[in-house]
């Protein structure tokens, strides 16, 4: 299989973050929480939300190739000092055309390094309801109590500091305010994946 990758580092629209292009491939490929049920009652709950839904899904089977991104990954996030170690959280946007992996790489990136992460979520960002509902159901897996709704999970983030990775998957939507929905702090780990160009335009004011 032939690799068509190009990388690109330093925008100044992204602060201490790193992007990857990811040019169109061809693929022949086919903690114990106590919460009683009343507790969780429905209080705040954002529409589409599914008990679990930020389990990281695992890459296909049928994964192959990609090394050079998943190189760039692990030089970024692993191989370099840790994001709590150097006070600032680490950011990385792998944008593309539909279809052409982003997704699969960043779940191979995970797949592989999952040791070296203290927890994986994995966010639907196609709109905004779903990354309400994606923290509110972090929320209740680390069992604090959505009185205030997704804003619980959204603030786990920030309390803990650990080397957390978020997958921020297809945030396509240029309308989608994607700054507000990232944890705000001096650690962690988030890779966003993203067929919208303008990200990084978009992107200035996170
Ligand atoms: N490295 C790979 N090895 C084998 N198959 C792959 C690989 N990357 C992607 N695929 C196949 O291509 C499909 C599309 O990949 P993926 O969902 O990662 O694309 P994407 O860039 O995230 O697309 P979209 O912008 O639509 O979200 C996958 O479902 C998988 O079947
Ligand atoms: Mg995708």
């Amino acid at each position: 299989m032939t690799e068509n990758l190009s990388s690109s580092f330093g925008t100044q629209m992204f602060p201490h973050a790193s992007h990857f292009n990811i040019q169109g491939g061809i693929f022949n490929a086919a903690q114990n929480v106590n919460i009683t049920y009343a507790d969780r009652a429905q209080v705040n709950v954002p529409a589409g939300y599914i008990e679990g839904m930020t389990d990281c899904p695992t890459s296909t089977l049928l994964f192959t190739g990609r090394e050079t991104v998943l190189n760039i990954l692990g030089d970024y996030f692993i191989t370099d000092l840790m994001s709590k170690d150097i006070g600032r959280r680490k950011l990385f946007l792998l944008h593309g055309l539909g279809g052409a992996g982003k997704t699969q790489c960043a779940l191979e990136f995970a797949r592989k390094f999952k040791k070296s992460f203290s927890v994986i979520y994995f966010i639907t960002a196609e709109s905004e309801n779903s990354i309400m509902a994606s923290y509110y159901d972090i929320a209740m897996r680390n069992g604090s109590l959505p009185v205030q709704g997704w804003e619980s999970g959204f603030r786990w983030f920030k309390m803990h500091e650990a080397n957390w990775l978020i997958i921020m998957d297809n945030a396509d939507d240029p309308q989608l305010s994607l700054g507000r929905f990232l944890p705000s702090c001096d650690h962690g780990n988030i890779i966003i994946t993203s067929r919208n160009p303008d990200l990084m335009q978009i992107a200035a004011k996170i």
